[in-house]
């Protein structure tokens, strides 16, 4: 429920990365501000600022979105996961789950800047399409301008992520690292 904060700012919840998290946004916050600046997550990367670049991709309701076309208003009550919570924490440290590590193995990523919103367009894309052609892939990614890597190794990365996981459901085992 939204409480007015003494002026035109409102308070609004979303579970972010599976918790509830509250913070306040106007009218015209963009989602992608409301998370970096008012939550603190900032994983999620701004570029082009309209819907260009993919730079701000951030899953809501497990769906890929550029949150600099969404309003934070727009995702009260529900789940938007970003970057952080791809990881898992293993004690003290963030264990990196198996597509963060299949782009490290492929050096798919060199200064980063695009990446976290790649990886969860490439979240979204293989929980939708668990067996898909490079072809596949590579229209998926056509959606996000990195400037420094080269897209060859983002592609073997995402291809490699996703024979795993097959063999791996082949197998019974559900993880994902
Ligand atoms: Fe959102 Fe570029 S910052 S698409
Ligand atoms: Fe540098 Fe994509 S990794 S722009």
């Amino acid at each position: 429920m939204r409480t007015l904060d003494g002026g035109d700012r409102e308070y609004i919840v979303i579970h972010l990365n599976g918790k509830a998290r509250t913070g306040a946004c106007d009218s015209r916050t963009l989602l992608v501000d409301f998370l970096r600046h008012e939550l603190g997550a900032t994983g999620t990367h701004v570029g082009c600022e309209h819907g260009v670049c993919g730079a701000c991709t951030v899953l809501v309701e497990g769906v890929a979105v550029r949150s600099c076309l969404m309003l934070a208003a727009q995702a009260e009550d529900l789940r938007v996961d970003t970057v952080e919570g791809l990881a898992r924490a293993e004690g003290l440290e963030a264990v990196m789950n198996d597509l963060q590590a299949a782009f490290k193995r492929h050096h798919a990523l060199q200064c980063g800047f695009c990446t976290p919103g790649i990886l969860m367009t490439c979240s979204d894309f293989l929980a939708r399409v668990p067996d898909p052609t490079e072809q596949q892939v590579r229209e998926t990614l056509s959606g996000h301008l990195c400037r420094c890597t080269g897209y060859t190794n983002i592609v073997r990365a995402v291809l490699e992520t996703a024979r795993a996981r097959l063999a791996r459901h082949s197998r019974g085992d559900t993880g994902n690292a």
